[in-house]
C-alpha cells in the first residue's frame, strides 16, 4: 500500500477540519434563531473559517500540481476509478468555489458589513463586486449560488466519507491511503 505524501495527509485532514467547522456555523448561524450581536458573531466566524479553508484548498491544488498521488489500487474496477477520479475533481472544484462565492455574496452585499478574520486581521471585499454601481441582482445570485453549492458540498462529502469507510472496509482501499490506521504499529 503506498500512502499520500505527509504534506497531502496534512492538507487534507486540516483543510476538512475548517471546510466542516464553516459547513456547521453555516448552517447554525442561517437556521437557529438569534440575537443580532450573536448573528453578526458568528457570520464573522464562518467567513474566518470559510476563508481560512479557502486558502487551505489554494495550497492544496498548489501540492496537488506539483506531487503526483499514490496510483489507485488494481482491485478497482474501472467505473470504480472514474467515480473516485470525478468525485475528487468535484470536491476541488467545490473546495474553490463554494468560499468565493460567500466572498462574492459579502463584497456584492449594500449593508457593506467589514469581514475581521477572528478578530483580528481585516478581509477586503472582491474589488469589482464592492466598487459596482447596481448590485441589485448581484448578491440573491451569489447567495443561491453559495448556499446550493454548499448543500451539493455536503452531500459530496458523505459520499466521499462513505465511498472511503466501505473501501475501507472491503480492504481494497485502506483509510491509511490518507493517514488514518486503526492498528496498532508493530514493534
Ligand atoms: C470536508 C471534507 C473532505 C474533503 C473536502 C475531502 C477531499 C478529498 C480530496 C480532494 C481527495 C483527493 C486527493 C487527491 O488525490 O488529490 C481526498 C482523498 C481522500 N479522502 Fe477526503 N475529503 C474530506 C473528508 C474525508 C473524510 C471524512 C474521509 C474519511 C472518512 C476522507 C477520506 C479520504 C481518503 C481515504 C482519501 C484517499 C482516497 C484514495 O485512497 O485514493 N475524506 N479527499
Ligand atoms: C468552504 C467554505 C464554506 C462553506 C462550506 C460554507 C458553507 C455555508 C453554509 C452551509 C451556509 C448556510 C446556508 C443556508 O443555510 O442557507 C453559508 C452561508 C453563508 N456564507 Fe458560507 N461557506 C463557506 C465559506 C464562506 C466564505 C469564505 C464567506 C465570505 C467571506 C461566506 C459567507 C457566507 C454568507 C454571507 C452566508 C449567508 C448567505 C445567505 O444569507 O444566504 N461563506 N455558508
Amino acid at each position: 500500500m503506498t500512502p499520500y505524501s505527509r504534506g497531502a495527509v496534512a492538507l487534507h485532514w486540516l483543510s476538512a477540519l475548517f471546510v466542516l467547522a464553516a459547513i456547521g456555523v453555516g448552517l447554525y448561524m442561517k437556521n437557529a434563531p438569534l440575537p443580532p450581536k450573536t448573528m453578526f458573531a458568528l457570520f464573522q466566524l464562518h467567513k474566518s473559517l470559510g476563508v481560512t479553508a479557502l486558502g487551505l484548498a489554494a495550497l492544496r491544488l498548489v501540492w496537488r500540481a506539483t506531487h503526483r498521488p499514490p496510483p489507485l489500487p488494481e482491485a478497482l474496477a474501472p467505473w470504480e476509478r472514474t467515480a473516485a477520479h470525478a468525485g475528487h475533481a468535484l470536491l476541488y472544484v467545490l473546495l474553490i468555489a463554494v468560499p468565493v462565492s460567500g466572498w462574492v455574496v459579502v463584497s456584492a452585499s449594500p449593508l457593506k458589513l467589514p469581514t475581521v478574520l477572528y478578530g483580528a486581521i481585516p478581509w477586503p471585499h472582491l474589488p469589482w463586486f464592492s466598487t459596482l454601481e447596481d448590485k441589485k441582482g448581484l448578491e440573491p445570485l451569489f447567495k443561491a449560488i453559495h448556499d446550493t453549492g454548499a448543500l451539493v458540498f455536503i452531500a459530496v462529502i458523505l459520499g466521499h466519507g462513505a465511498a472511503a469507510v466501505r473501501h475501507a472496509v472491503k480492504g481494497d482501499v485502506p483509510l491509511a491511503r490518507m493517514g488514518f490506521s486503526f492498528r496498532r504499529k508493530q514493534r
